[in-house]
């Protein structure tokens, strides 16, 4: 489905061959429509902004519809709360990483954004006394720490994601945003200045070319779990923003953390939400035992997540795991009330049902750490704005060019993010970027001719795949790189096996010379689509692998058994990875962590050791 526009049309010759194109003119587009996407779409809409949304797939299929167990924000519906305990845990959960005038920012703002996501609609749970429902997440405390953990994860029972994406979407349809969607994003119109113009996008279901011209890009594109063998994420997650910007030549951030999600099924790799050991449900090895009462006294199953994939990774290899292969890990929920089941947690039910086979009022979930989230992205301030390295200046703005949610690195989540972060990121910074839209452009003003060759770099990359002819097909690339990224670049991480996954991705990398697509055609070619996809991928396994094997140190989610401690002397910078995709290499270079807070509302909260 189109919107309609004003575009004109041309067919201009790629090797060749015609391609039909048509322009179109807004003020401001969004590439993306998941949680951040759409509220930055509702945003710059509501503001009077001629506002496009791209997206591959249906609006209400983005993957922020499966998210489960809720969104961060300090209402104290529940207890006493405060943004400034939520911000320490942040900057903690982060394990100092973190930018902390944008946790500050994303914290103090949390609240609002999600009354405002009430009174938009959304479907969140209930008290006795109505108001929102908060329930417990790893690593969220009160008292800066000291004091009991908070019930901070606002919820609408375990389909969170679900409910916010239907209401934004309908949200953003009331303002007049325009949709354009089944449109693959294949690159950013750049300037000779550096400047972003627009971007390029093909209609999945003609073939036809679209070139949006924009005074504001805002890349929503999510993350690439899709890189790894097993993950939680859709099939579509293959961080198709983050590929084009390494395109430009732009960098992107502190790649090396990805982070696991504890509880992902075993086998299947879907996810069973936190907010189930938030409700009281508890992890146990092929003893019986609670292991996480020796890992995390204080915290047990609700330390942070990097914690706890470490703790079961570790009772899995010390022969403590579960099943005949003792590979998994059990996770009881069959102790709860089933009223709680059926009201709090109902699809991790059907879920458990579905791919475990498991009735879990009866019998636990066999589950195993599983690719869930990227902290890294492309690195922007806490308006939106995409920074770049430029003069020795890590923090130059790249004009046009904005990034939101997932595919962003503002950097609120550092080396780990907490549960139920993401949500709130994918608010406060999709708000936080339709204001900046609205104070920076004015609607329908005049924007310069795009430059001449703008179209040429896209429809050359989407020929030569097009017409591919080597002998190699594309899921044989895929597949050999998932699994390079699945044991070479793991929950646990050591300098050989690194060494050796930079060479086995760069190898593929390569190899992606003889490539082989079969389908010729414009319409609906999945074939097409899932090489540029692959194409995308890769130069992000690719940067991932490169910036772990360079980090020697511990920090969050990135666990070296070689380098086992953090090292703040060395390493509390953020890795910025610059691509090159025609040698098939990586160049590092470094930004520093933003050690300022926003306001002197509360002070830098210093380094410690992270113990939950
Ligand atoms: O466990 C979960 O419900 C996932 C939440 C998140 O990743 O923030």
């Amino acid at each position: 489905m189109a919107a309609a526009s004003s575009a004109g049309r041309s067919s201009p010759a790629v090797n060749g061959k015609a391609y039909t194109i048509v322009d179109h003119t807004y003020d401001v587009v969004v590439v993306g429509a998941g949680g951040a996407g759409l509220r930055a779409t509702l945003g710059a809409a509501e503001a009077g902004l001629r506002t496009a949304c791209i997206t591959k797939v249906f609006p209400t299929r983005s993957h922020t519809v499966a998210a489960q167990g809720g969104v961060a924000a300090s209402l104290g519906n529940m207890g006493p709360d405060n943004w400034r305990w939520h911000m320490y845990d942040t900057v903690k959960g982060a394990d100092w990483l973190g930018d902390q005038d944008a946790i500050e920012y994303l914290c103090r703002n949390a609240p609002d954004a999600v009354y405002e996501l009430e009174h938009y609609g959304v479907p969140f749970s209930r008290t006795e006394d109505g108001r929102i429902y908060q329930r417990p997440f790893g690593g969220m405390t009160t008292e800066f720490g000291e004091g009991p953990p908070a019930q901070r994860t606002c919820a609408a029972a375990d389909r969170t994601g679900h409910a916010m994406l239907h209401t934004l979407y309908g949200q953003s349809l009331r303002h007049a945003a325009e949709f354009y969607i089944e449109y693959f994003a294949l690159d950013l119109i750049m300037d000779q200045d550096g400047a972003c113009r627009g971007v390029i996008a093909m209609c999945l279901d003609d073939g036809t070319i679209h070139r949006f011209r924009a005074q504001r890009t805002v890349l929503a594109t999510g993350g690439y779990g899709r890189a790894y063998f097993s993950c939680t994420s859709a099939h579509t997650c293959t961080g198709d923003g983050n590929a084009m910007v390494l395109r430009a030549g732009l960098p992107l951030q502190d790649m090396e953390f990805v982070q696991f999600h504890p509880t992902g099924i075993y086998g299947a790799g879907v996810l069973i939400t936190e907010g189930a050991r938030g409700e009281g449900g508890y992890l146990t090895n092929s003893q019986g035992e609670r292991f996480m009462e020796r890992y995390a006294p204080h915290a047990k199953d609700l330390a942070s997540r990097d914690v706890v994939s470490r703790s079961m990774t570790i009772e899995i290899r010390e022969g403590r795991g579960v099943g005949a292969e003792k590979d998994h890990i059990y996770l009881h929920l069959d102790h709860l009330d089933p009223k709680i089941l059926h009201e709090r947690l109902p699809g991790i039910t059907e879920n458990a049902q579905v791919f475990a086979g498991v009735d879990l009022r009866r019998q636990p979930i066999p589950v195993i750490p599983t690719v869930h989230y990227n902290m890294g992205g492309i690195p922007t301030n806490y308006h939106g704005e995409v920074l770049t390295l430029k003069n020795g200046d890590p923090d130059t703005i790249v004009p046009g060019l904005m990034a939101i949610g997932e595919a962003a690195c503002v950097s609120v989540h550092g080396a780990n993010r907490l549960g139920s972060n993401s949500l709130i990121d994918l608010v406060v910074f999709g708000r936080a970027a339709g204001l900046r839209c609205s104070e920076k452009i004015e609607r329908g003003a005049r924007q310069a001719d795009l430059p001449k060759d703008g179209v040429d770099f896209a429809l050359n990359r989407l020929d030569r795949f097009r017409h591919a002819n080597g002998k190699t097909p594309t899921s044989a690339l895929r597949a050999r790189m998932q699994r390079v990224m699945q044991s070479n670049c793991a929950v646990f991480r050591d300098g050989p096996v690194l060494k050796e996954g930079v060479k086995k991705i760069s190898d593929i990398w390569s190899d992606s010379a003889d490539i082989r697509v079969t389908d010729r055609s414009l319409v609906w070619n999945s074939d097409l689509i899932e090489t540029l996809e692959y194409d995308n991928l890769i130069s992000q396994a690719a940067v991932t692998v490169v910036g772990a094997e360079a980090r020697k140190e511990s920090r969050g989610a990135h666990a070296r058994e070689d380098f086992p401690k953090r090292d703040d002397q060395n390493w509390m910078k953020h890795t910025l990875a610059f691509a090159d995709d025609t040698k098939k290499t990586v160049r590092l270079d470094a930004r520093p962590v933003h050690t300022n807070t926003l306001t002197n509302e509360i002070k830098y909260i210093e380094p410690k050791a992270r113990v939950y």
